[in-house]
Order: structure tokens, then C-alpha cells, then sequence
């Protein structure tokens, strides 16, 4: 009998660690002037703009939402606070807190690190870049198995043709980072680094220590760095069966729009619906799925979210 009590509380207390290792919290970075996609940022900001059928920042949200991320906090430029308030409000349907925070100008990805500084506490946090396009089967299932995170750093990394436009790592046949370099000229590897990162709380004194770049920021990769040197970081490889689209410019932007719409229209289900993934967590029900349709209006988009319903 003790045996088996034992036992019993030994699967309690593991689940019990888990749950309490779970990164609970995640930043979207919507910051930045797009000035590549101008002039169609000019007054809008870029992740704002439609990929497909939804505004490009429902993706990146998605992502956070499959991975079990409920506590969010957005930063946007300076004056852009009330365009995406209209779209995502801090009391949403999707059962989410959502927070806001501005960036007075672009200083480098780690600061979001210290823009957020109040809203990540003491906690570990997750940070996705707002352009950041990622699908695949594959993906939640790497996102739950890697959102269990007592400490150091993770990167998830993705094959490239052209990935001297991106921070780019060699590793061993281990999964072990060997090098990590941002937009090197010369590539060692097609393996570029993806903008979505798992840090534990030692990334805000170690945001503290960095010094801005050449280009007057602070670098991420850098901050990776730091995590390496202490064999600290891990990387996950999002594989060929999984998808991570670039929306820098406009022809990349279009064409991550056709590949959602094929997928859309041949299946007749929705990338990035939040609604649905919110609904499949059961963090709302039918009530705010109408309070939703009612939000959105007569659309397809509300089409879609009266099917499902029940
Ligand atoms: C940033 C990072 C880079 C990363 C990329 C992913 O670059 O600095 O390491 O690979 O995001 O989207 P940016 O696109 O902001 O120049």
C-alpha cells in the first residue's frame, strides 16, 4: 500500500513541477517602422496589415495561445496604442489578459525584456516577434514540449535557403548550439534563428549587461550568447515538416498570404483562428464565441466562428 501511495504522490508532485515550470507568460514585439513594406505602413502599422484573412499579429498570438500562454503583453510603437486596441482590447473574447506597452523609439529586440520588465516579475517569458509566421503540425507539439522550462534559454531553429538575413547557429549532432551569429556575410549553416525564444528570469539583468550593437541596438543574439558561454541555451529544431514564413517584404508578405489561403480554402479550416484555439483550451465558450461574432460582425471570418458552435 505505501508502495503504491508512494508512487502516486511521486506522479502528483511531477505534475505538480510542471505545471509550475511552465513559461505562463509571453511577449509580442509589434514595434518596429516596417519601413521595408512602406508605403503601406506609412499610417498602419505593419502587423497590423492583412496576412490572408486576419491581421498579421493574429499569427504570432496563435502561436503563444498553442503553447497554453493565456498572460500577454503586446509592445507597439509610440502613438500606435489605439490601432491595435480596436482589434485585440485588454478585454477581449478570447480569454486572455492582454496588456500594452509602447516603445519610445526601436532600440533592439532585448529591450522588450526591459519594457516588460514589471509585467515578467519574476517568472520565465516567452518572446515572439509580431511579423513572425509559423504553421505546422509539428509546431504545437514542439511548443508543449518545450514550454516546460526551469532554466536557461531556448531558440528554435528552421532551414533557409537564404539565411544570411537572419541570425543564423551551427550545432552538433547533439543540439548543441556551437555558434550563433546575427546576419553573418559568410553562412556557416542554413540554420536561421527563429523569432520566438524561451528565456528564464535571469534575462533582465543580463538585458542589463548588453551593449548596444554597430547599429546602435541591443542583439538578441547577443543575449543568446551570454547563455550559451554558460551552457545555458537550447535549441529546437522546427523541422522541414513545419513551416516558418518571412513577411519582411512585400513579395515575401504576398506569399505567405497564398499559402494560408490555399490551405484555408482546400481544407475549410483557419490558420490562426484565435477564437477556436481559445475555445479548444477551454478558456471560453459558446457566450464569447457570440460575443465574438458580434465583434467581428457579418463576415466570414464570423462565419467561421458560428460553426463552431457547439
Ligand atoms: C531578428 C533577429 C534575428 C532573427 C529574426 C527572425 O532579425 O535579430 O536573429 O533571425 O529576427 O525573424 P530582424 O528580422 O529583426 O532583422
Amino acid at each position: 500500500k505505501q508502495k503504491i501511495f508512494k508512487k502516486y504522490f511521486k506522479k502528483k508532485l511531477r505534475k505538480k513541477n510542471r505545471i509550475k515550470n511552465m513559461i505562463k507568460k509571453g511577449i509580442i514585439l509589434a514595434g518596429g517602422m516596417g519601413t521595408r513594406m512602406s508605403p503601406l505602413t506609412k499610417a498602419v502599422n505593419k502587423q497590423l496589415l492583412p496576412l490572408y484573412d486576419k491581421p498579421l499579429i493574429f499569427y504570432p498570438l496563435s502561436v503563444l495561445m498553442l503553447a497554453g500562454i493565456k498572460k500577454i503583453l503586446i509592445i507597439v510603437n509610440k502613438g500606435q496604442l489605439n490601432q491595435f486596441r480596436k482589434i485585440l482590447p485588454e478585454r477581449n473574447n478570447l480569454g486572455l489578459s492582454i496588456e500594452y506597452k509602447e516603445q519610445p523609439k526601436p532600440g533592439g529586440l532585448p529591450q522588450a525584456f526591459l519594457i516588460g520588465e514589471k509585467f515578467i516579475g519574476k517568472d520565465s517569458i516567452s518572446l515572439i516577434l509580431g511579423d513572425n509566421f509559423f504553421y505546422g503540425q509539428s509546431l504545437t507539439k514542439i511548443l508543449k514540449k518545450n514550454i516546460n522550462m526551469k532554466s536557461g534559454a531556448k531558440i528554435f531553429i528552421h532551414p533557409v535557403k537564404n539565411p544570411h538575413l537572419y541570425g543564423v547557429a551551427t550545432l552538433n549532432n547533439n543540439k548543441k548550439v556551437i555558434t550563433l551569429v546575427e546576419k553573418p556575410k559568410k553562412t556557416k549553416s542554413n540554420f536561421a534563428v527563429t523569432g520566438l525564444y524561451f528565456f528564464d528570469n535571469k534575462v533582465i539583468d543580463l538585458t542589463k549587461k548588453l551593449k548596444p550593437s554597430k547599429r546602435g541596438e541591443l542583439e538578441i543574439i547577443d543575449l543568446l550568447n551570454f547563455y550559451k558561454r554558460k551552457n545555458k541555451l537550447k535549441a529546437e529544431f522546427i523541422g522541414r515538416g513545419g513551416s516558418w514564413l518571412d513577411t519582411g517584404n512585400i513579395s515575401d508578405f504576398y506569399d505567405a498570404s497564398n499559402f494560408i489561403s490555399a490551405i484555408e480554402n482546400r481544407q475549410g479550416l483557419k490558420i490562426a483562428c484565435l477564437e477556436e484555439i481559445a475555445l479548444n483550451n477551454n478558456w471560453i465558450n459558446n457566450q464569447q464565441l457570440r460575443n465574438a461574432i458580434n465583434f467581428y460582425g457579418k463576415c466570414d471570418y464570423s462565419k467561421y466562428l458560428k460553426s463552431l458552435i457547439n
